[in-house]
Order: C-alpha cells, then structure tokens, then sequence
C-alpha cells in the first residue's frame, strides 16, 4: 500500500546502479515512475522485470544530451501518467585523464551528459512536465563528493558534479515560493558499472591493479567501504516525501564520511 499520495516520477539513467535502485524505491514507494536511459532495450527489459516485481513504472529510451529526447520523454510520461511531481535527473558518465592531455570531446561530452542535460531536463519537466503549475514538486540532482572536491584527474567531471551543485542552489532558491523543491543528493564511492569503470580508468592512469586501486579507495573511507544504490537511494525516497518539505537548495552527501562538507 501507498504510504503517502501517489506521485508521477522521471528517473533518467535508471537501467542500471543507482538510477535503478531509485526507481525501485520511488516505485515501492507507490509512485508512478517513467525511466529513461539510451539503450531502448535495456529500458524494455528494465520496465518489464520492474513490472512482474508489481509495481507501476514505464519508461521510453531518450539520450540527455539531446534536447529532442528530452522533448520527447518529458511528453510521453505526461501522456502515460499526467503531469510531472518528481524528477531525479540521475544519468551521468564518468570521464577524466591528465588534464594537458583531455580532448575536446571529452570535455564537451561530461559537461553535456552530467551538467547541460539537468538543466534542459529541469526547464522541459517545469513546463511540458507541468510542475510549474503546481504547488508542490520535487527535483533531484545525482551529483557526487566530486562536486564539492577536487578529483585528480577527474577536471570534466568534477567540474560538471560542481555545477550541478551550483544550479541546485540557485534553482532551489529561485523556486524557493512555490513549493518545489531543489536538492543535489551527493554520492561517494557507490559500487556500481560506473564504479567498475572508473577503478579500471584509475589502474590504469596509475600503472597498477584494480584491486591496488579499491584498497587505496577504501582506505579514504571512514567506514572502509563503498555505500550501496539503496543508501543513495534512501535518501532520495526521504527527500520526495512530504516530510522532507523545508529542504531545499541543499547539497547532501550519502558517503560513509568521505567527504565531511
Ligand atoms: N557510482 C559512483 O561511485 C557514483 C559516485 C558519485 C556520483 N555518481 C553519479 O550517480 C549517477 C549514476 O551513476 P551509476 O554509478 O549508477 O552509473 P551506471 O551504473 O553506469 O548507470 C548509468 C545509467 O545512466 C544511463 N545513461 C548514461 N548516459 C546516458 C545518457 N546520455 N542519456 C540517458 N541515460 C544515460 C545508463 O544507461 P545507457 O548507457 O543505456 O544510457 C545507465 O542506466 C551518475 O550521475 C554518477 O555521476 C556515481
């Protein structure tokens, strides 16, 4: 049984780590949740297993970094369940290397794929979503410890983590009257394929193992371990409650104490 009203959520990137453990929450929550990510068939599967598990989510396949995607997904949802309450813009790559050596496109395709995709999702689901009509919505930015720190050889994505910070704080301010709210949720180490991705990318960089690469990780960690989707996802399923109204424009971190800011 729902434990609050039924709400309509987005959830992009939700095929796999934390997005799916979001949608999972948000669904078990009782919302209605339309998820997104690239791979039209891992959105197909992802909904169907998601459906035989009882709950009530769809979703469609729609790259963030393209303005007609985004147009695109933000209508179907409202055609499929009504108008928008929830968004969590979660879909993100890493990215990085020895700054003097980082081309073009590399740079171009964080900021598009962590920071510029917030932003156009944010705008389309406040008027094609109709959130701005409403008296109550709720918007969750996916950013990282790595938006609040510098990361060595991270320059693209720390600098794409800090400015979803830095429009979390201002749009939260800016909605701030109207009853939406905005919070960045702050993951540390997550064990995730991103996680995966980026010890292969540091062994790499550092002539080393992966294995070296998990303990030297670890050993940052206050509780000496990776959190878990389900504790970034724990946060996320707080922040959309009604409880959670008089938070807003935060930045809050979910890391074993990795980062202490
Ligand atoms: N894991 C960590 O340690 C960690 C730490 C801090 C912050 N985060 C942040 O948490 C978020 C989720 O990370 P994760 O670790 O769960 O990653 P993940 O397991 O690699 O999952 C990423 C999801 O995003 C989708 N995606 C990637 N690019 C996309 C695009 N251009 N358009 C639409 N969907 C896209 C992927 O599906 P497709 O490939 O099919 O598109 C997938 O569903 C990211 O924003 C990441 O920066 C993660």
């Amino acid at each position: 049984m729902p434990t609050q009203e039924q709400r309509v959520a987005l959830v992009t990137g939700a095929t796999s780590g934390i997005g799916l453990s979001v949608t999972r929450t948000l669904a078990g929550q009782g919302h209605r949740v339309f998820i997104c990510a690239r791979n039209a068939d891992n959105v197909a599967k992802t909904v169907k297993s998601l459906q035989e598990e009882g709950f009530d989510v769809d979703g469609t396949s729609c790259d963030v970094r393209s303005p007609e995607d985004i147009r695109g997904f933000v209508q179907a949802a409202v055609d499929r369940y009504g108008p928008v309450d929830i968004l969590v813009n979660n879909a993100g790559r890493t990215g990085g290397g020895v700054t003097a050596t980082i081309e073009d496109e590399l740079w171009h395709d964080v900021i598009s794929t962590n920071l510029t995709s917030v932003f156009l999702m944010t705008r389309e689901v406040l008027t094609t979503g109709g959130m701005r009509e409403k008296n109550r919505g709720r918007i969750i930015n996916i950013a990282s410890t790595a938006g609040k720190q510098g990361v060595v050889l991270g320059v693209p994505y720390s600098a794409s983590k800090h400015g979803v910070v830095g429009l979390t704080k201002a749009l939260g301010n800016e909605l701030g009257p109207t009853g939406i709210t905005v919070n960045a949720v702050c993951p540390g180490y997550v064990e995730t394929p991103m996680a995966q991705a980026t010890r292969q990318r540091y062994a790499a960089a550092y002539n080393t193992t992966e294995e070296a690469i998990l303990e030297k990780f670890q050993a940052k960690i206050p509780l000496g371990r990776y959190s878990t989707p389900e504790e970034v996802a724990g946060l996320v399923g707080y922040l959309v409650s009604d409880t959670a109204a008089s938070i807003t424009s935060q930045a809050l971190n979910v890391c074993g104490g990795l980062g202490n800011f």
